[in-house]
């Protein structure tokens, strides 16, 4: 029999921590040895220890698994319930297999059952934190082997090797839950683990209330979780084997957070690497049945196409909890219905959906379309081109868009409601829906209307027409086949097709654009809303500016006005515009440089930098430049190669663009004669505006989705031909 410490009086401990240097490389025990407090077993590599140690700013006494780092590091605690309140505390190894921990008094804290039918046993404590009760040939990782593990009884962590959700074997559910605060490690208020129903999910829940949905396993990630696409490192669950190790955890913290930490050596502590809930789209289902929640929008809630809202008035009071309804119910039988595809989701409640892992997605398209309850299907692995299939049945909830990685999902809608229309002619067309609760006049809207239809460049939509029926308005536009901007820019796979010269070229285009609405045209046209899904892609990728639902029309000699009721999209408003209501040429110029660096960056305005969420994306690009580093900036998506010096002057036009006071910022005329010309003759930029990002504040007018709606059955008003 072994002793790894026989330490009764503190006295001793002192003479024996020579010895237990010593020691510190064991990581077994034979029936007989025992770890007392101030002892410790190691993992065979010394990367974790188990022992004694005294959380926060407690007094009592725990047996625990920490990073052998620190103490501090606990990823592991046997006797999370029953502290000891002193130091008399001993783990003992039985010859039947057995663990107790018990102190000088022989109360016993916690234990393990019997191994039963394991000859010789032995306690290790592994290389990857899970301590294990196996027969003693047994070395590695075959998990069927042990007897017992901690890995069944996760705390608050989840390690590499770990696994939530049932074992079925056993009838337990293995799932991860926060301490009841940093001095205690009794189990609290909130749990994560897994619900096996439909295509199992993750959920972070508080008692029986579920507040956050990781969703289901899509390969490589979780459907709720995208930044396991792009930060490969964070969510690996693997060890690093050089020298600069970093170590990562999932952790669900008391406060009800789930967390990625990573152990900062130099100050002793765990740094928060990613973390949820995020947003208010990471509540559960804050948009209801058939809504899609997108946290870049204000409201964030919106009807998925062929929807509208349950309950409007709620709605418009910002609460979408009762979500959307059927316009047209689904034929079905007739087999006219059509899907609808959303890009960039995370995948609806899949308690109810059910699972085939070899069908393809043609064959997931039919198998929905053959069964008249099916409401939308999806690929249940997103890897390469995606296989296998899920099918909802009834309401789709909790689904939400992303603005990097998410997924397609197809949902199903009657044929009436598939949108793009056609007009008499053939001509493909584009319509628009304009809010049901503008407060715009008739006779102002068909003015308007009048005087954009005149508008004509290469660069701005064509308005065909407009249709009234009620207190419904709609625009009619020429098709666009290659869609919106931001449909390519901001995902990772459509942003690859966007080579250097045709993002050049849409820059180009669009100052061009905004160049013949601020002076060009018999008109002054500020169009109040510029961003990457206002610009529509014609089928050779030229861009067009569109939606002029904002825009205001000035007089002659008329350079500046002031509104109080501010419209436009949040991250792309100069500070003047947001903060005070007054626009001006200068606050397109503003929106146009964001636009730019997006263009260039492949990163959405907003987007979140995981280093310092509290800075956005000009923050980022101007702290690069400032640094000399501009080129860093540049989309890592982008194929081909690219001329550094135009990069870095586009990106200097872009910084001149948003620069915070409005008399600083070139004028359109400028931005096209800086983009033909070169960098040595530009001005340095100052400080952008709006560095640090804040919530979006309310009464802000929803920015429209770009809804579409068929033209079957509404009166076209057309306007005279051009
Ligand atoms: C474990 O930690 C101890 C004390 O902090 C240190 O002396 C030892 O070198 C560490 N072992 C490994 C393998 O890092
Ligand atoms: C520790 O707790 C026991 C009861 O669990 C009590 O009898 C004992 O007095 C306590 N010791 C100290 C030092 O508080
Ligand atoms: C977590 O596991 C415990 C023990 O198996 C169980 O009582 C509890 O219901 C589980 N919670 C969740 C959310 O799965
Ligand atoms: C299906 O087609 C039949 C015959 O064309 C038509 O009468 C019926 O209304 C259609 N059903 C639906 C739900 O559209
Ligand atoms: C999945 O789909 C394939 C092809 O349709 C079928 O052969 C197979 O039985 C299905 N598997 C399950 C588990 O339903
Ligand atoms: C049709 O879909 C529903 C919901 O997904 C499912 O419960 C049902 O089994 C399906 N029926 C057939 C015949 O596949
Ligand atoms: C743009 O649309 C045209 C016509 O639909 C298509 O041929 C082309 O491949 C599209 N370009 C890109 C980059 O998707």
């Amino acid at each position: 029999m072994r002793r790894l410490d026989q330490v009764r009086w503190p006295s001793l401990l002192s003479i024996l921590s020579a010895l237990l240097t010593v020691s510190a490389a064991v990581s077994t025990m034979v029936p007989g040895d025992t770890v007392g407090d101030g002892a410790s077993l190691a993992s065979a590599d010394g990367k974790f220890r188990l022992g004694f140690f005294t959380p926060g700013s407690s007094t009592l006494r725990y047996l625990g698994i920490w990073y052998n780092v620190s103490r501090k590091a606990v990823v592991w605690v046997a006797n999370r319930e029953l502290g000891l309140n002193d130091s008399t505390g001993v783990l003992s190894f039985h010859g039947n297999g057995r663990l107790t921990l018990s102190d000088a008094r022989g109360v016993v804290y916690w234990s393990t059952g019997a191994a039963a039918g394991v000859a010789n046993p032995v306690a290790r404590l592994l290389d990857n934190a899970n301590f294990v009760v196996t027969g003693s040939g047994a070395r590695g990782d075959s998990a069927g082997s042990y007897a017992w593990q901690s890995f069944d009884y996760p705390t608050d962590s989840l390690l590499p090797g770990m696994k939530l959700g049932w074992d079925l074997r056993a009838g337990r559910n293995r799932n991860i839950t926060s301490w009841k605060s940093a001095d205690d490690p009794a189990t609290g208020e909130y749990a994560m683990g897994m619900d096996v129903h439909g295509d199992p999910q993750v959920f972070l829940v508080r008692g029986t209330a579920r507040l956050w949905r990781a969703g289901p396993w899509v390969g490589q990630r979780f459907s709720g979780i995208p930044e396991m696409n792009t930060y490969d490192d964070m969510f690996s669950f693997s060890f690093h084997d050089d020298a600069d190790e970093v170590y990562y955890q999932l952790v669900v913290q008391p406060a009800g957070v789930v967390e990625r930490v990573v152990w900062v050596e130099s100050s002793g502590t765990w740094n928060r690497f990613w973390f949820a809930p995020k947003d208010q789209c990471d509540g559960v289902s804050p948009c209801g049945p058939f809504g899609v929640c997108d946290s870049n929008d204000s409201p964030v809630c919106s009807c998925l196409q062929g929807f509208d809202p349950q309950s409007p008035q709620d709605w418009y009071l910002r609460d979408g909890k009762d979500g959307c309804a059927r316009k047209t119910a689904l034929d079905c039988r007739n087999g006219t219905d059509g899907f609808v595809r959303v890009a960039g989701a995370k995948l609806p409640d899949t308690s109810a959906a059910v699972v085939n892992y070899t069908m393809g997605l043609g064959e997931c398209r039919a198998a929905c379309l053959r069964n008249c309850s099916c409401t939308a299907y999806a690929s249940a692995q997103v890897t390469g081109e995606g296989t296998g299939c899920i099918l909802w049945g009834g309401d789709l909830t909790d689904l939400r868009l992303y603005t990097n990685g998410g997924q397609d999902l197809f949902v199903r809608v009657a044929a009436a409601d598939l949108g793009m229309g056609r007009l008499g002619d053939g001509q493909e067309v584009a319509v628009k829906r304009l809010a049901r609760n503008s407060v715009q006049g008739l006779d102002e809207f068909k003015n308007e209307v009048v005087l954009i239809a005149k508008l004509q460049h290469r660069n701005l939509v064509r308005l065909l027409g407009c249709c009234i029926q009620g207190d419904e308005k709609m625009l009619v536009y020429e098709y666009m086949p290659n869609k919106s901007l931001d449909v390519f820019l901001f995902d990772t796979t459509m942003a690859s097709l966007l080579d250097w010269n045709t993002r050049y070229q849409i820059i180009n285009g669009v100052a061009r654009g905004i160049l013949y609405l601020h002076q060009d045209s018999r008109l002054r046209i500020i169009h109040r809303d510029l961003k990457a899904s206002n610009v529509l892609l014609d089928k050779e990728m030229n861009p067009k500016i569109s939606d002029f639902g904002m825009a205001r029309i000035f007089g002659g000699d008329e350079n500046e006005a002031n509104t109080r009721r501010v419209v436009g999209t949040y991250g792309y408003m100069s500070p003047e515009y947001a903060m005070d209501g007054i626009f001006s040429v200068k606050s397109d110029v503003f929106s146009f440089g964001v636009l730019l660096l997006e263009i260039v960056s492949g990163k959405r305005t907003r987007g979140v930098f995981l280093s310092d969420p509290t800075i956005n994306l000009l923050g980022y690009a101007w702290s690069l430049w400032r640094e000399g580093t501009g080129m860093e900036l540049v989309d890592s998506s982008m194929t081909g190669s690219y001329p550094a010096a135009e990069v870095l002057k586009c990106i200097k036009v872009g910084l001149l663009c948003v620069q915070e006071r409005p008399e600083d910022r070139p004028t359109m005329a400028s931005v096209v004669l800086m983009l033909g010309g070169d960098t040595a003759s530009l001005p340095q930029p100052k400080q952008p505006g709006f560095v640090v990002t804040r919530g979006p504040s309310e009464g802000l007018s929803p920015s429209s989705r770009g809804e579409s709606c068929s033209v079957n059955d509404v009166t076209l008003t057309m306007l005279q031909a051009r």
